[in-house]
């Protein structure tokens, strides 16, 4: 085992990560602030006061050069800039565009993506830089998604860890990889919340938790854009797919949305923020409408909460055809009124739809779109192309781009980040679970359509990822135990599948002292985008397989690859270890070797709530109590049963596993929640939240005790609600969360240091406040578990 004793990780909370230990207190904060704030008053401070000084797009230099450039354009040449295309599409008169290198050189083009490699995007940058009027550099942009060549987990996988510093780190590899090879703008990260298996895309997020996803989201922004956004390793992040695409109704993808604006602030916008708040230098619009209004042309998303509450400072790209799409939405009922709409809403920069291109012109000279706006749109632009340094070194050094790829650091990053992205989900029997295996082991039987498949461990969004680079489950097993002692049968095909493999797979089984499933999704046709699901199951005869297996009598590990949780109720009652595996990326076999034979311990938890059926989709744990909770020890029982409640007559209301679940080698116990107050003011607290002090509050603690004698490591999580509030609040909300490792029977104490924003909702009138509540917190294992402890927050 190789979890040493005594690690701390480091503490996320509201603070930040780590801050809490350095926090100030509140009442020095307060005696500067005053004591004047009013109950609930907003606290949403004015966005001129969030800047930060780092920020590259808010240098006055900086400024100067776009000003300087902008007073040289032409109109046409503005326009340029506002339009972006993919390497590939078809050209033509009737497509609106001619060939790549004409427009480049007219200054037609302002970005193109899925061109990748220095000597490809070299030559184009020179005929933008040696051969266009002005000199202006392109922007090469890719879906950079977890990783460029060096594949890491599926976005999934990666919030599985629960660890922003891994996906810092593979950001920051994705970034020195990517750059290398000429490409300067990922559109990543996706931080939509989403609370629907179904949709596909489910896979590409952080799962379902704002609080979570605000982490993940600062951490792959940090990754991607380093420490300077001008250094040649660094890449301009995007933010996406802004706002509400995860909430596509059904789990349909690219599906309507309806979400208040309470849900919409409360729940969605807060990963979107953060990345804001991190700096990140581009967001994307998304395909879905809001409330009725598509979100690539809603001035309230893109112009009133993003430039003008949050004070962002870099530009906004359509997603693909997005602004033709309006018309499909039924907003336009031609291609310049799309292009007018989608522009005056804030949507900067049109990917592919050729609209801006062909109906800009026109729009300003006839007086629809004010060329004040132009000049504002091409100003973001510039802005962020200055802050890159792009005019200074628009080239890629042709020499260094072999040699960034796949470095050993990068790979051994990678398996880190693999094994961490494990999630076990059951491991039974007690007291002698049957995982870890022995290394010792006379045989194993290795069945399964995902277990010699490499370049499916790649997942969706694969950028530069090669099969030829992953390591699947049977490569690593076999290099592990040798060949005599692992019997390899595919057992069935991902849909369709034979009867005589699955007898194969059978006497496989038979033949070796444990079965190794590998069951699941096909990555490229069944996650990802446009692979929304109806049913949850897994595909094709793999549950048979499954079932003929476990018939044998033989112990069944079942590792899950797949983009979403799989309803596999079966599974969970009959197979003693299940492993979610996701899609762990390059170094998958080896990652699953590590954890199956216990040199590394599972340490994965679910970034989303685990569900039993289908028909209990959209599940999430941050939901309302409602006024008739399935879970109300006080509700009449009539005939041995709750009628008259939240809940389905033919399913269990709670999910088969809940957010923040996973087992590992060991268990522990937690106990003893205290708190350092059993009162706090409302109005301190709102003041506190108006200057944004970060002081602390409160600090929250528990006892957690390893009850096994193996060494191992727990994620202690901080959950909060509140009750009495103007607007319902959830049951549960996570505030923060830090690793605990402990050795065999060692019991320490955690602590959690909580500032104002930790009791901020956002209230029945919008805006960000804290309100007389009842609190209750929680220090747990996972959104159901933990000892409640109560608190009030008064008035003053
Ligand atoms: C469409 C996807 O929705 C988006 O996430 C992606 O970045 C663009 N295509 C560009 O490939």
């Amino acid at each position: 085992m190789k979890t040493p004793a005594h690690r701390s990780g480091p503490v996320y909370t509201t603070l930040g990560r780590n801050r809490g230990l350095a926090a100030l207190s509140v009442f020095a904060v307060l005696a500067v602030l005053g004591w004047s704030m009013a109950r609930g008053q907003s606290a949403t401070p004015p966005a001129e006061n969030r800047s930060s000084p780092e920020n590259p797009l808010e240098s006055p230099v900086l400024e100067k050069k776009v000003s300087d450039l902008l007073t040289k354009m032409t109109l046409e040449e503005k326009i340029g800039q506002l339009v972006q295309y993919s390497a590939g599409q078809a050209t033509g008169p009737s497509s609106g565009r001619t060939d790549d290198r004409d427009m480049v050189r007219k200054g037609q083009v302002g970005s193109l993506f899925n061109v990748t490699g220095a000597r490809a995007t070299n030559q184009l940058q020179h005929i933008a830089v040696d051969e266009s009027r002005l000199h202006i550099p392109l922007i090469f942009g890719l879906d950079v998604i977890h990783g460029f060549r060096t594949t890491f987990p599926l976005n999934l996988g990666l919030a599985a860890t629960w660890d922003p510093d891994i996906v810092e780190k593979a950001a920051r590899i994705a970034a020195e990889e990517a750059s290398a090879a000429g490409v300067r703008w990922t559109f990543s990260p996706m931080v939509d919340i989403a609370r629907d298996a179904r949709w596909g895309r489910i896979s590409e997020g952080a799962g379902e938790d704002p609080f979570l996803g605000a982490a993940m989201a600062r951490a792959y922004v940090r990754g991607y854009q380093g420490r300077h956004l001008d250094a040649p390793d660094s890449i301009v992040a995007c933010a996406k797919h802004y706002v509400g695409y995860g909430a596509a109704e059904a789990g349909r993808d690219y599906n309507s949305t309806e979400i208040s604006e309470h849900t919409l602030r409360q729940y969605y916008l807060p990963p979107f923020e953060a990345a804001a708040e991190a700096g990140v230098g581009t967001f994307m619009s998304a395909f879905n409408s809001l409330n009725g209004i598509p979100t690539s042309a809603n001035p309230f998303t893109l112009r009133e909460i993003l430039h003008k509450e949050w004070g962002f400072r870099g530009f906004v790209v359509s997603d693909w055809n997005s602004v033709a799409e309006l018309m499909a939405h039924g907003i336009a009922r031609d291609g310049a009124t799309a292009a007018r709409k989608a522009f005056l809403a804030g949507v900067d920069m049109d990917m592919v739809s050729n609209l801006y291109h062909r109906h800009m012109l026109q729009l300003v000279e006839s007086g629809q779109v004010p060329e004040a706006e132009i000049d504002q749109a091409v100003r973001r632009i510039l802005r962020v192309k200055f802050a890159m340094g792009l005019f200074d070194h628009p080239y890629t050094d042709e020499s260094k781009e072999a040699s960034a790829m796949l470095r050993p650091e990068s790979i051994a990053a990678a398996k880190a980040a693999a094994t961490r992205s494990l999630v076990l989900l059951r491991n039974e029997p007690a007291p002698s679970p049957l995982l870890p295996l022995s290394p010792k082991i006379p045989s194993i039987a290795l069945i399964g359509p995902l277990a010699a498949d490499a370049g499916n461990m790649i997942g969706s969004w694969g950028a530069l990822g090669r099969k030829e680079d992953a390591v699947s489950l049977r490569r690593a097993l076999t290099e592990k135990l040798g060949e005599a002692r692992v019997h390899y049968a595919l057992g069935t095909g991902f849909l369709a599948g034979s009867d005589a493999d699955i007898a194969e797979a059978v006497s496989a089984a038979q033949k070796a002292e444990v079965a190794v499933l590998a069951l699941g999704e096909d990555a490229p046709t069944m996650t990802g985008e446009a692979a929304s699901r109806a049913w949850l199951g897994l595909p094709g005869r793999q549950q048979e397989l499954l079932e003929r297996v476990v018939a044998t009598g033989k112990p069944v590990v079942l590792i899950v690859f797949s983009g979403r949780p799989l309803t596999l109720p079966w599974a969970f009652e009959h197979v003693p270890a299940v492993l979610a595996a996701w899609y762990p990326g390059i170094e998958a076999g080896y990652a699953l070797t590590d954890v199956l034979f216990g040199d590394a311990a599972p340490a994965g938890h679910l970034p989303l709530s685990w569900p039993r059926s289908v028909g209990q989709e959209p599940l999430y744990y941050n939901a309302l109590n409602t006024g008739r909770p399935a879970a109300d020890p006080d509700h009449p029982v009539e005939n041995g049963e709750k009628k008259y409640v939240s809940r389905y007559i033919d399913e269990q209301s709670t999910p088969q596993f809940p957010f923040g679940f996973g087992l590992t080698y060991t268990s522990f116990r937690y106990g003893n929640t205290q708190v350092t107050a059993e009162r706090l003011s409302a109005a301190e607290l709102g003041s506190a939240l108006a200057g944004r002090s970060g002081a602390r509050v409160l600090s929250v603690s528990a006892e957690i005790t390893n009850t096994g004698s193996r060494a191992g490591e727990t994620m202690a999580q901080l959950y909060v609600r509140l009750d009495g509030t103007s607007i319902a609040m959830p049951v549960r909300m996570l505030k923060g969360f830090q690793p605990v490792s402990l050795a065999g029977g060692e019991t320490r104490k955690v602590t959690f240091e909580l500032d104002a924003g930790t009791f901020a909702l956002w209230g029945a009138d919008n805006s960000l406040r804290v309100e007389p509540a009842r609190v209750t917190l929680w220090i747990a294992p996972d959104s159901a578990a933990g000892q409640p402890v109560k608190l009030e927050i008064t008035e003053r």
